[in-house]
């Protein structure tokens, strides 16, 4: 399409800081395509809450529901209670839009220092499932604050929420030069979940011959994240595991500022969602001292969303040369603006 008719829900904390920058690079990146970007900001978050007790209304939805996809930032506020806004705006656009694949790539780019001293060449993907898990709300709390207190989260596993998952990652996986994929999950232990996620992956399988598969425990994952990065390609996976694992992808591949992701409806059927890994950081909130770059490579997962691959390619280009810089060039500390503005500059 030549024009992207985009919404715009920048939240709490540094989600406002980065988003203020990812949208100043979507408009370098698309400056003088002939690509018009509109945008349409969303009140939502921690002001909106206090001054009306709304996280999400219908029209709100209904809304948001019309735009070709949605840029967040983050969500989360310490003066709000902890999951009202994570639950009632952030999972429910993501249960509610059917996100139901969470991309979440993980590339240690060149000249990106590492806290492992010989990482490799790290460059996967994780395909987090978005829509189940223990994610669902299903769960509750009897006697609650007394010494009997029992608490549950239980933890929803459909055979078609995992296939559509695992399908989609072996696609992925299908057009990647080394076209191997490893199921993530734990299944010595989550006998139920755990082997309908392997046999899924057993299955569909068959459709995508060319794909090499293996499975990891997550907890086993966790070290081979660690001690053989380089080993991923794809990782399919549940929406908790797939949480934990991409904070330490982000952590050995140059930190949090730098993950982005894509909370994608593949069917279409809605507007998909394009957010940093990161939460709202509300030790450094106000302070200019967020890293934009996890938005700005959001906004690449966007552009490539909607199709116009050429910009997507662009933007990565020009955080791939800023990061390359920072390795090379003389240190400085740079604010989140100086950052979005430096990258911006590269696009035109
Ligand atoms: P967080 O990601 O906000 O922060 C973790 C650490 O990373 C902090 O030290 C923070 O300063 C740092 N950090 C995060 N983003 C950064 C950036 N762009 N540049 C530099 N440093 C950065 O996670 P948290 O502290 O666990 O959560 C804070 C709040 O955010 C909570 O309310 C949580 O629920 C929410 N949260 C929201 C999302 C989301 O909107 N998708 C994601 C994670 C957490
Ligand atoms: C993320 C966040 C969210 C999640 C929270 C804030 C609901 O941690 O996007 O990674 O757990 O998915
Ligand atoms: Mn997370």
């Amino acid at each position: 399409a030549q024009s992207i008719d985009l919404a715009v829900v920048a939240g709490d904390g540094i989600g406002t800081e980065v988003v203020e920058q990812g949208l100043a690079v979507l408009d370098a990146a698309l400056a003088g395509t002939g690509v018009k970007v509109t945008t349409t900001d969303y009140d939502l978050g921690a002001r909106r809450y206090h001054a009306t007790g709304e996280t999400l209304t219908d029209a709100d939805l209904a809304a948001l529901r019309g735009h070709d996809a949605i840029l967040l930032g983050a969500v989360g506020d310490p003066s709000v209670p902890s999951g009202v806004l994570e639950r009632g705006l952030l999972l429910r656009l993501r249960f509610a839009l059917d996100h139901y694949v969470n991309l979440r790539p993980a590339r240690l780019f060149p000249g990106v220092r590492s806290p492992l001293a010989d990482p490799g060449e790290v460059d996967f993907v994780v395909v987090r499932e978005g829509t189940e898990g223990p994610y669902v709300g299903n769960g509750g709390s009897v006697r609650t604050g007394t010494p009997h207190e029992i608490a549950t989260e239980v933890s929803v596993n459909t055979a078609y929420g995992v296939e559509r998952v695992v399908r989609y990652a072996f696609a992925k996986a299908a057009a990647r030069p080394r076209k191997h994929l490893t199921l993530v999950h734990k299944h010595n232990v989550l006998v139920h979940a755990g082997h309908l996620w392997r046999r899924t992956v057993e299955a569909v399988n068959a459709e995508f011959p060319d794909v090499t598969t293996d499975y990891l425990h997550v907890d086993a994952a966790t070290i081979f994240l660690t001690t053989d990065p380089s080993r991923f390609d794809v990782i399919v996976t549940d929406n908790l595991f797939g949480d934990i694992l991409t904070d330490q992808a982000a952590a050995i591949t140059g930190g949090i500022g730098l993950a982005a992701s894509g909370n994608v409806n593949p069917d279409r059927t809605a507007p998909s969602m394009f957010e940093p890994v990161h939460g709202s950081a509300p030790d450094i909130a106000g302070q200019g001292k967020a890293d934009p770059t996890a938005t700005v490579l959001s906004v690449a997962l966007l552009l490539d969303h909607l199709g116009h691959t050429d910009a997507a390619r662009r933007v990565e280009a020009a955080v791939e040369a800023d990061l390359a810089e920072r390795s090379t060039g003389p240190a400085r500390v740079r604010s989140t603006a100086e950052i979005g503005r430096e990258l911006a500059a590269r696009l035109h």
